[in-house]
């Protein structure tokens, strides 16, 4: 089963976009205008994430579409992901409607992964100044038959020295920006670790240590197996023998550059992980290798992490139908009874939802671009 198939994923995930879209990232204020009362960064707080941290050209950008089993992320050597990219999946029905649209291009849908990688990349550029990197997330919507709903948060890789002419600070300044992104209790956090470097001095580890030191929301992700230097392979690592994490390690096999540069589809890219973990005697019989084994693994904590914020989520949506309630009474307005009465308040809200992420895009329109 995927991870889309369940209907308490579609609910949260319908929630989720309202928060998503109104551009709220846990961290700031709300948009002005929010649903009567309501306080949007809790509830986004409560509704889970999936978040790739790692070093740079470790493999984040890959992982995440192995996950999503899509081409459509910039990718290669070098600070390639500049800006983080949130990225709101929604499954829908019908192939018709699959396309992709951006938060700062309202109005056009891409139906082409190859133009949203472009239009990823030129609203990469378009936003940059000196500096090389921002902490403005790009938002991006994928509506497809064929992806799990799911959010998922793609950050620049962190470094241990500034590069390309950047000032020193940018070091630190990439690292809080992945804190920002992995701190809320939600996050589910990929730390992606090439096999191979040292996977003991990990940045995703260290970081992913500091904000989840019990390690109960973080998954290693263990790419670039099939280059590690001859006569070594991650069979310790991988059967978590040292236990330097709870949840225990993935191990995973993506495209390489020259795969990217002959295009090489996602597909036999999938094909040659399968081929490559069921031939190597180390990895052999393991069941925490491949994509499909972290696709499994995410779609467990996904579930968990939502069950344990059901309570919330009906508080959330309970403190929105009163705070319309009081709303109603001020202006002189019968105080609700029925069951009916409840739903067209519920109603209400999801609209006043819709109209604050209007405003906020034509706040965006107006010069949001920082
Ligand atoms: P990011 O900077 O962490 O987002 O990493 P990318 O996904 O952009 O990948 C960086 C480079 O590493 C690209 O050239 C990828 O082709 C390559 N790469 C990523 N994962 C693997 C892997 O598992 N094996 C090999 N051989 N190369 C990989
Ligand atoms: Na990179
Ligand atoms: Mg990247």
């Amino acid at each position: 089963m995927s991870l889309g198939e369940t209907g308490l994923l579609k609910l949260v995930n319908k929630l989720q976009a309202s928060c998503t879209l109104l551009g709220d990232t846990g961290s700031g204020d709300s948009a002005d205008g929010a649903a009567g009362g309501v306080d949007l960064p809790s509830l986004w707080e409560a509704l889970p994430s999936i978040v790739v941290v790692g070093g740079q050209s470790s493999g984040k950008s890959s992982v995440l579409e192995a996950v999503v089993g899509h081409d459509f992320l910039p990718r290669g050597s070098g600070i390639v992901t500049r800006r983080p990219l949130l990225l709101q999946l929604i499954q829908t029905t019908s192939a018709a409607e699959e396309y992709g649209t951006f938060l700062h291009k309202k109005n056009q849908k891409f139906h082409d992964y190859e133009q949203i990688r472009r239009e990823i990349d030129a609203e990469t550029h378009r936003s940059l100044g000196k500096y090389s990197i921002s902490s403005d997330p790009i938002n991006l919507t994928i509506r497809s038959p064929s992806v799990p709903n799911l959010t998922l948060v793609d950050l620049p890789g962190l470094t241990k020295v500034a590069v390309e002419g950047q000032p020193a600070s940018i070091v630190r300044d990439i690292e809080n920006m992945a804190r920002q992104f992995i701190q809320g209790k939600n996050a589910i956090i990929l730390a992606v670790t090439p096999a191979n470097a040292d996977a003991a001095t990990s940045d995703a580890l260290r970081l992913a240590k500091e904000v989840d030191p019990a390690g109960e929301r973080t998954i290693g992700v263990l790419t670039k197996l099939d280059i590690m230097d001859r006569g070594t392979d991650a069979h310790l690592i991988l059967t978590n023998r040292n236990a330097t994490l709870k949840h225990g390690w993935i191990g995973i096999v993506n495209r390489s550059q020259a795969d990217i540069d002959g295009k090489k589809n996602l597909a036999s890219a999938r094909r040659a992980e399968m081929e490559f973990f069921t031939s190597h005697p180390a990895y052999r019989g393991l069941h925490n290798v491949g994509t499909p084994a972290l696709s499994k693994k995410l779609s467990t904590f996904l579930e968990k992490t939502i069950r344990d914020q059901i309570p919330h989520i009906q508080n959330f949506v309970l403190e929105g139908i009163q705070a319309l309630q009081a709303e109603l009474r001020s202006l002189g307005g019968p105080a609700m009874a029925s069951r009916g009465e409840m739903l067209h308040m519920v109603l209400t809200l999801c609209r006043e939802f819709d109209r604050a992420y209007e405003t906020l895009l034509d706040r965006g329109k107006n010069g949001g671009e920082s």
